[in-house]
C-alpha cells in the first residue's frame, strides 16, 4: 500500500525532487536509485519487438549524441543478445504513420547497473524515452555512466508546440531542421509553421506561382524543401502544420494577386512591422475559388489533420470603405466585420473539409458556428481559451509563450494552460488541448533566431510535458542551464552567435567588457523595442539589442545574492564577498566600454549604458558597506542613491539595465540600518523588500 501511494503521480515526483536531476521536462513519475550503468566503449544497443526505420535512425542519432559528449567511439550497429545489451528498447508497434494529436507518447526507463530498459508503445514513445536517457549522462573524473533510475513517462498535454514565423524574416531551411532537434530534445511534438504574412510569401505554390514569386523577395521554401523538413519532423514525432493567414496579414498575397484584395492595389510587399490594412475580399467567389485551389495544394503536401488559417487582427478597414462589400453584408444580414469574418471562415472551413483538414485559427476566429472540430489558438489572454472551451471548442494556449516580447523563462514557466480558477468542468477541461511558444520575427533574423528560442523555449515545453505540480523556477533554471549547453550539440545557435555578434561590434576588439555590461542588461519587453529602435524587415539585426537576452546572465544570481545578504547575519557573512565583486566589475566597467567604442561606433549607446550601470554599482557597494561597518548613511544619501538608481533604469536603445530592484534593496537596506539593527534579522529581508517594492521603476524581479 505504502509502495502503492509513492508510485502515484505528483507525491512520488515531490519525493525525489530534492534530488538534483538534469531531466527536462520532469518526468510524470521518477525515483533515482543507488547505483549507475557506466558507458564505456562496450555499450551495445539492441532492440525487442517491433523496429524500423525511423525507431533505428533515432536510435543513430542517440548513440552519435553520447558519443559526441563522451567523446570516444561506441560499437555501430544493433546488438543480438538482448539480455546483455547496455541499452535494451522495447517497442510494441509503429505508432501512427503521420504524427497527430492523439500519438501515444509514453515510455519507461529503468537503468541499473547492468542494463537501461526503455519500453514504449510507438516508436514515437521510444524517441522521446531516448531524449531522457540522453539528460542521465552524467560523468565523474574515471567515467561516464546514466544514473540509475526507474522512470514512467507520459506528456501532461497532448499538443506541444513552437510556432516560427518564417514570414517576417525568412528563416533558411537548415534553422528550421535545427529547431525540429531542439523541439524534439525537450518532447515538443508540434511545428506550427507562419508560411504566409504581409511580409512574405514563403511556400511554393505550382497552382498559383504569382504567389510566391511576387510575394516572396526569392526567398520561399520549395515544395521539395517542406517536404523534406516534414520528413524531418515525421522522424523526429513532430506534427508539422502550416500557417496561411487569411483575411488579413494579407499583403504578400495581393502583390502577385491583386484581385484577391478587398481594394484595388497595387501592392507591394510589407518591409515594415505592425497591422496592416489589406485583406482577402471575402465577397467574391474568385477568391474561394483560388483558396480552394490553394489549400487543396497544401493540403496534399502538409499531412498533418490541421491546416491554420489565421484569422487575426483583420481590423476591417478596406472593407469598411469598399461600397460593395457593404452591399454583400446587408444582403447576407451580417451586421458586422466580425460577422462577415465569420462567414468567411466557414466558408474557408468547408473548403478544409471537402480536402480532408480541420482548422485551427487565432482566436478572433472563435464563432459559434463554426465547425466543432475547430482548434483555437489563444493568443490575446487565456480567457478566450476558458471561452472556447465554454462553447464546446478545443484550444490551445499561446497568450503568456510568446517569445517575441522578450520576457524571463520565469514568466513562461508562470503560464499554465488550466488556470486554477477556471470553472471548467471535467468535459470543457479536456478540450484544452495544451499549447505553443509563439517565435513572431519582426525582430529577429537567422543569425539571432537561437537565441530568442533557445533556452526559453524548454521552460514552455516543461509547463506543458510535466505535471502540473512542478513550478519550482530555480530548479527550472538550474536544469535549462544543462539543457543549453545540450541544445549546442543539435547545432543551435544561441549562445555560440552571441559572441559573434559582440565580435562583429567591437571590430575584433575584446568582447568580455560587453558580456559583462550585458550580464545586468535585457532588450526591452513587449513592444517597446519597434519604439525604441525602429527596424524594418530590411534593417541587420546586429546592434547591442541583438546580442542582449531575455534572461540577463547575472541578475538572477544577484538578486539571490542580495536576498542571501539581507536574510540573517550568516547570510550576509556568506554573500558580502561574491556581491561586492560582482558590483565592482560594473562599477569598473566604464573605461573598457569607452575604448571599445571609440574603435567602433555601432557602439553608441553603450557608453551611457555602462555609466549609468557603474553608477547604480556604486550606490549596491556604498550600501554593502554601510551595512558591513554597522553606521547608517546620513539622511540625504539615501534620496541621491535611489535618485541614481532611477536614472540606471531608464530605458536607451531598447535595451534596459534589470538589476536595479535588487540594488534598491541594498540601498534601503543600509538607509534602514538603525531601524534593522533593532527589529530580529530574520524580518530584515521582508522589511526592506516591502520598503524597496514602493516606487520601483521596474518590478519585474
Ligand atoms: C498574433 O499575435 N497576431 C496572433
Amino acid at each position: 500500500m505504502l509502495l502503492l501511494c509513492l508510485m502515484s503521480g505528483p507525491a512520488f515526483t515531490q519525493m525525489n525532487s530534492s534530488t538534483p536531476h538534469q531531466l527536462l521536462p520532469v518526468p510524470a513519475r521518477f525515483e533515482f536509485r543507488e547505483g549507475r550503468l557506466a558507458v564505456t566503449k562496450a555499450f551495445t544497443v539492441a532492440v525487442k519487438g517491433h523496429q524500423d526505420e525511423r525507431l533505428i535512425a533515432g536510435i543513430d542519432r542517440a548513440m552519435r549524441r553520447l558519443e559526441g559528449r563522451i567523446a570516444f567511439e561506441l560499437p555501430r550497429g544493433l546488438a543480438r543478445d538482448a539480455a546483455t545489451a547496455t541499452l535494451l528498447i522495447e517497442c510494441q508497434g509503429p505508432g501512427k504513420k503521420v504524427p497527430a494529436i492523439d500519438e501515444d507518447e509514453s515510455y519507461s526507463l529503468e537503468v541499473t547497473d547492468r542494463q537501461a530498459a526503455l519500453k514504449a508503445a510507438t516508436v514515437v514513445g521510444a524517441l522521446r524515452g531516448l531524449e531522457t536517457l540522453l539528460q542521465l549522462l552524467e560523468s565523474d573524473r574515471d567515467q561516464a555512466f546514466l544514473r540509475a533510475a526507474s522512470i514512467q513517462d507520459q506528456p501532461r498535454f497532448p499538443w506541444r508546440g513552437l510556432m516560427i514565423d518564417s514570414s517576417r524574416h525568412f528563416q533558411p531551411l537548415e534553422i528550421i531542421k535545427r529547431n525540429l532537434d531542439g523541439m524534439a530534445a525537450v518532447k515538443l511534438n508540434v511545428l506550427h509553421w507562419h508560411l504566409t504574412d504581409d511580409q512574405g510569401f514563403r511556400v511554393e505554390s505550382r497552382k498559383y506561382p504569382k504567389l510566391h514569386l511576387s510575394g516572396s523577395d526569392g526567398n520561399f521554401y520549395t515544395q521539395d524543401q517542406i517536404r523534406d523538413v516534414i520528413a524531418y519532423a515525421t522522424a523526429r514525432g513532430i506534427r508539422v502544420i502550416p500557417e496561411f493567414d487569411m483575411p488579413g496579414h494579407a499583403t504578400s498575397w495581393l502583390v502577385g494577386h491583386p484581385e484577391l484584395g478587398s481594394a484595388p492595389g497595387p501592392y507591394q510587399i510589407e518591409r515594415q512591422p505592425g497591422i496592416f490594412d489589406p485583406a482577402l475580399d471575402p465577397t467574391r467567389e474568385e477568391v474561394y475559388k483560388l483558396l480552394d485551389g490553394f489549400l487543396g495544394e497544401m493540403a496534399a503536401l502538409f499531412p498533418d489533420d490541421y491546416i491554420h488559417i489565421g484569422g487575426d487582427e483583420n481590423e476591417g478597414k478596406q472593407w469598411d470603405s469598399k461600397p460593395q462589400i457593404q452591399a454583400f453584408k446587408k444582403a447576407k444580414g451580417l451586421k458586422s466585420n466580425h460577422e462577415l469574418q465569420a462567414y468567411f471562415n466557414q466558408r474557408i472551413a468547408q473548403i478544409l473539409k471537402k480536402h480532408g483538414r480541420k482548422m485551427i485559427g487565432w482566436d478572433e476566429i472563435l464563432h459559434p458556428d463554426l465547425p466543432k472540430d475547430t482548434v483555437i489558438q489563444s493568443w490575446r489572454g487565456p480567457a478566450s481559451l476558458v471561452e472556447a472551451a465554454r462553447k464546446g471548442f478545443r484550444g490551445i494556449l499561446s497568450a503568456g509563450y510568446y517569445l517575441d516580447l522578450m520576457h524571463p523563462a520565469s514568466a513562461h514557466y508562470g503560464a499554465d494552460p488550466i488556470a486554477a480558477d477556471s470553472g471548467l468542468n471535467e468535459q470543457q477541461l479536456a478540450l484544452i488541448l495544451g499549447g505553443e511558444a509563439a517565435m513572431w520575427s519582426e525582430y529577429v533574423s537567422p543569425e539571432t533566431i537561437d537565441s530568442r528560442l533557445w533556452p526559453r523555449t524548454a521552460a514552455i515545453a516543461e509547463r506543458l510535458w510535466s505535471p502540473r505540480s512542478v513550478t519550482d523556477t530555480d530548479d527550472l533554471y538550474r536544469r535549462m542551464a544543462v539543457i543549453s549547453q545540450q541544445l549546442e550539440e543539435l547545432g543551435l545557435t544561441h549562445q555560440r552567435n552571441i559572441p559573434v555578434l559582440l565580435r562583429r561590434l567591437t571590430g575584433g576588439g575584446d568582447i568580455q567588457p560587453l558580456r559583462t555590461l550585458l550580464a545586468a542588461v535585457e532588450p526591452v519587453k513587449n513592444y517597446n523595442r519597434g519604439r525604441q529602435h525602429p527596424t524594418t524587415m530590411l534593417s541587420p539585426l546586429t546592434s547591442l539589442v541583438d546580442a542582449a537576452q531575455a534572461d540577463a546572465p547575472a541578475a538572477r544570481r544577484l538578486a539571490a545574492l542580495v536576498d542571501g545578504l539581507l536574510s540573517d547575519a550568516p547570510g550576509f557573512q556568506a554573500n558580502q564577498a561574491a556581491l561586492r565583486a560582482l558590483l565592482s566589475e560594473w562599477r569598473d566597467l566604464p573605461p573598457a566600454i569607452e575604448s571599445l567604442h571609440n574603435r567602433s561606433a555601432a557602439l553608441r549607446d553603450a557608453d551611457s549604458l555602462a555609466r549609468d550601470l557603474s553608477a547604480a554599482a556604486s550606490a549596491g557597494l556604498e550600501a554593502l558597506s554601510f551595512l558591513a561597518g554597522g553606521t547608517a548613511p546620513a539622511p540625504e544619501w539615501r534620496e541621491a542613491k535611489l535618485a541614481t538608481l532611477s536614472q540606471a533604469a531608464k530605458p536607451r536603445d531598447a535595451l534596459e539595465i534589470v538589476i536595479i530592484p535588487a540594488l534598491r534593496q541594498l540601498v534601503i537596506a543600509a538607509a534602514e540600518l538603525p531601524q534593522l539593527r533593532t527589529s530580529s534579522p530574520g524580518d530584515w529581508l521582508k522589511r526592506v523588500k516591502t520598503l524597496a517594492a514602493e516606487k520601483v521603476p521596474e518590478t519585474r524581479r
